[in-house]
């Protein structure tokens, strides 16, 4: 079997993942940061190692900056609904998930403006098209850092300059990226930073967070949930520091044990590896589909302006026919359509029908790669 989905869940995940869940559901069990025995400690100090470990990997000095939730999507709607009010103005990518655009449209309709700037087809943004957009009320910049659908990465080094500049906060979408690309919150200029733990982080689903960076006030920044954080107990207030004021309720204990290891290996591999190991793999890739005859790539098809995720289609069959016969005739895992993203695929002009799309990680192999070309020759050779 091979699973070329990672861009959906990344799997499998390093042996040390599972023996840290298993270690917390057997042996520590304990709310963190509620009581104060010892297991309760012991979980809480597991918590703090993953707040610790992704700040390290993300470039972020003070790991209370990092907030723990349920995944990116969370994330998103944290920060575009916790700091946007009427009358602000907010500027996004035609390349944007839903999980930012679904958000962006409900603000909308209470009174945000938002502009979309187009990228190209092979969905690559102009940083001079985002700074164009700019207006008194614009309050925020959000981007993809890459797309889920072609990989195409987008210049957020330049635009968190640019919003620098212009005094803005700035919004990265790294669902697709923390864990697989390099990247420094500060040197980067990024403000806000939603992350999955599910993916490239090696963490199992129902984790992730916000890094929430010093220029953002906490008072401009509204919880999405209040509730027992275990501190100031006393009070009827949610606190207001970091990170209780947006982690109200019981973490996710066991996830957070696993995002640990998680991020604990990619710490001890390098994200630079990770990074080493998918562009040749992409490059492989892309080479074999450019020589099926009948097979259209979508994107940049350069290794190295993309993640390992690319889109394609068999021309004459339908993507959820090419899915389907690669998962039941060759056992090969894809994911097939829109991808949540219906803004990237008018972008690069697959919309409504969508793509196939292969996302490998940093435990797919050249082999790999090899039998699904094999495959995938073999169905646009019958069309
Ligand atoms: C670019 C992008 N943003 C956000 C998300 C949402 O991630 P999650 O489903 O973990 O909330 C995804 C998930 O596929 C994604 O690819």
């Amino acid at each position: 079997m091979i699973y070329f989905d990672n861009a959906a869940s990344g799997w499998p995940k390093p042996p040390e993942v599972l023996r840290a869940m298993a270690y917390f559901m057997e042996r520590v069990g304990a709310n963190p940061g509620r009581s104060g025995h010892r297991l309760a400690v012991e979980a809480a100090r597991i918590v703090y190692e993953a707040r610790e470990g992704l700040a390290k990997l993300l470039g972020a000095s003070d790991p209370l900056r990092i907030v723990f939730g349920l995944n990116a999507t969370e994330a998103l709607n944290l920060a575009l609904a916790g700091l946007l009010v009427p009358g602000d103005h907010v500027i996004t990518s035609s390349m944007e998930h839903n999980s930012v655009m679904r958000p962006l449209r409900a603000l909308e309709s209470k009174g945000v403006s938002v502009s979309i700037v187009h990228c190209s087809p092979q969905g690559l943004l102009d940083p001079q098209a985002v700074e164009a957009e700019i207006r008194p009320t614009t309050r925020l910049i959000a981007l993809i850092h890459a797309s889920n659908v072609v990989g195409t990465l987008l210049p957020i080094a330049e635009v968190g300059r640019i919003a620098r500049r212009h005094n803005l906060l700035f919004l990265v979408d790294a669902a697709q990226t923390a864990g697989a690309y390099p990247i420094h919150v500060e040197a980067d200029a990024i403000d806000l930073l939603a992350f999955t733990g599910h993916k490239a982080l090696l963490g199992p689903q129902g984790t992730g967070g916000l890094y929430i960076g010093p220029r953002v006030d906490l008072r401009d920044l509204r919880p999405l949930l209040r509730g027992g954080t275990g501190s100031r107990s006393e009070e009827e207030q949610q606190p207001d520091f970091l990170p209780d004021r947006y982690e109200s309720g019981t973490l996710n204990g066991v996830g957070l044990a696993g995002l640990a290891a998680g991020v604990r290996y990619l710490l001890g591999v390098g994200v630079s590896a990770v990074r080493a190991h998918e562009v040749a793999l992409t490059r492989q890739l892309l080479e074999g589909l450019g020589r099926i005859p009948g097979v259209v790539v979508y994107g940049t098809r350069d290794a190295e302006r993309q993640t390992a995720t690319v889109s394609f289609n068999v021309e004459g069959v339908e993507p959820s026919e090419v899915g389907l016969r690669l998962d039941e005739e060759f056992e090969v895992m894809s994911r097939v359509g829109l991808h949540c993203s219906p803004g990237a695929h008018r972008t690069i002009g697959t919309y409504p029908t969508g793509t196939v799309r292969w996302s490998l990680s940093y435990f797919s192999t050249a082999a790999e790669v090899d039998a699904a070309l094999s495959a995938l020759e073999t169905i646009a050779r019958r069309r």
